[in-house]
């Protein structure tokens, strides 16, 4: 037996076509001489609707088996559907249920369920059809990643998870400690978690971006593309404690290469899913944001916006509105501040560019005026950063004053510095959080509902 996707069945498949599918019970419905069943096999959002005749073998049994989340496989007939919303459908000869839903329990019914409540419900809730579609995009952004930069002759680097150093120097860590579970008292006893890893203080890692750093000076372009981790104890639509990072860095680049970088890739990863997910997208234009397309065709076909730090800051002293936090040369950009420069007054995304140095990271490269650094924050409407970047401080004086100002020594990140004595080149990087890409892309409010198992404060159950 070959079995067949449900998606590709619903553009190619043929009348008298015979075809084998397996997928799980959306609705059934009976009439008095036949049965109807919706079948998903995650495949696409649609389902392929099966007729099943009581000649079929066992058809009282199997009809009281097929209630919604059972597990089927279907041999049958393709034939045109006379019926409005589907080209074909699916005339069984042979039904397999291999396991079944108690209707009175199965959590999932007709009705929309709130996203809150389908977050109780981490192992079942992409069986709905919008956290469905979420997943799918998320395959296809994935997968455009990696085309987008194996086409330009980018190295895929796999940086340490865990890690001694905290790049981002925020102090948001969560520590790594060795015990064995064995040695873990089953009763009242305590657990020693004080144990460290072998020996020395370690961490999940905040970014790759340093280890990036070596990788680049020997492939003069690399990317990663893994799990980072933040210990910030904040309970946003925006944040989470595990999210995934794509982060490129270039040698021989300068803070321009790398804007032009980020625009590409972003307008690359748009296009790609418009190309390849049209249904999911529409999808989502209809149901949850109907912005979403008109957005993503302006992210393909316009130019992004270019402005400084220092420039923001005079736009938003001359806001016709007042900000909760009061704006001031010096401060880092809240929410409101950002997306009141890419929604009200630019309508797209905005990169600022030449942030205060007193905050951002050690490593970003000091500007000729020494007040600022070559930092550049891409911001998207409706999410705000969706991309952090920098040129990087390739001088080695400079390099080793700023890690101690930053509370750091020298010797802590004596490799970092050795990437400086030896070969030294001007590059850049920046660090795109998948997840807000995925948020921005299909106008989902809540970053906990673009991962399939989100980590947060208050929700790792799954
Ligand atoms: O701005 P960040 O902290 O930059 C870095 O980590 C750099 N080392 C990147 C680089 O230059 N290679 O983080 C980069 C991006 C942010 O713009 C945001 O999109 C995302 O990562 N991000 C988060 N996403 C979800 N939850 C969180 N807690 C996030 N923190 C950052
Ligand atoms: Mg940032």
């Amino acid at each position: 037996m070959s079995k067949h996707r449900i998606i590709n069945l619903l553009r190619n498949g043929q009348p008298e076509e015979e075809v084998t599918i397996q997928g799980w019970v959306r609705t059934k419905r009976e009439s008095k001489k036949f049965a109807f069943m919706e079948v998903n096999d995650g495949s696409s959002l649609a389902n392929l609707q099966v007729i099943l005749e009581p000649e079929l073998e066992n058809y009282k049994i199997i009809l009281s088996q097929i209630n919604t989340g059972a597990s089927v496989e279907v041999t049958g007939i393709l034939a045109e559907s006379p019926g409005k919303g589907q080209r074909i459908e699916l005339h069984a000869t042979a039904v397999t249920v291999y396991g079944e839903a108690d209707p009175e329990t199965y959590p999932l019914q007709k009705k929309r369920h709130s996203f809150e409540f389908l977050r109780t419900l981490g192992h079942i809730r992409t069986r709905t059809n919008t956290l469905g579609a979420v997943m799918r995009i998320r395959n296809t952004c994935a997968n455009a990643v990696h085309q987008f930069f194996q086409q330009q002759g980018f190295l895929w680097v796999h940086t340490p998870i865990i890690t001694t150093n905290d790049c981002e120097g925020a102090g948001e860590l969560f520590n790594v400690t060795r015990f064995n579970l064995k040695d873990v008292p089953k009763e009242n006893g305590e657990v020693d978690y004080s144990q460290d890893f072998f020996g020395r203080q370690a961490y999940l890692t905040v970014s790759g971006q340093l280890e990036a750093e070596a990788m680049a000076l020997t492939f003069d372009r690399v990317y990663t593309f893994g799990p980072t981790f933040r210990a910030e104890n904040s309970n946003t639509s925006r944040h989470l404690a595990e999210f995934w990072m794509i982060e490129p860095e270039m040698a021989f680049c300068d803070l321009q290469g790398d804007m032009d970088l980020a625009e590409a890739f972003l307008k690359h990863i748009f296009k790609a899913v418009l190309d390849q997910c049209p249904e999911d997208m529409e999808f989502f234009n209809q149901r949850i944001d109907d912005s979403v397309l008109t957005t993503a065709n302006n992210i393909i076909n316009q130019e992004f916006e270019r402005i400084t730090y220092t420039r923001a800051i005079e736009l938003l002293e001359n806001a016709p509105k007042t900000f909760e936090y009061s704006v001031e040369w010096g401060i880092d950009l809240q929410s409101e501040h950002e997306r009141y420069l890419c929604e009200e007054y630019f309508q797209k995304p905005v990169i600022v560019t030449d942030y205060p140095s007193a905050i951002k990271a050690f490593y970003m490269r000091l500007n000729d005026d020494e007040k600022t650094v070559g930092a550049m924050d891409v911001l998207a409407p409706k999410i705000g950063e969706i991309i952090g970047g920098s040129q990087r401080e390739e001088r080695f004086d400079i390099l080793e004053k700023r890690i101690k100002e930053a509370g750091m020594t020298p010797e802590q990140l004596w490799w970092y510095l050795d990437l400086r004595r030896y070969g030294t080149v001007p590059h850049a990087g920046f660090g795109l959080g998948f997840e807000r890409l995925i948020q921005f892309m299909t106008g989902m409010g809540n970053i906990r509902d673009v991962i399939p198992f989100p980590r947060t404060p208050e929700n790792a159950e799954f």
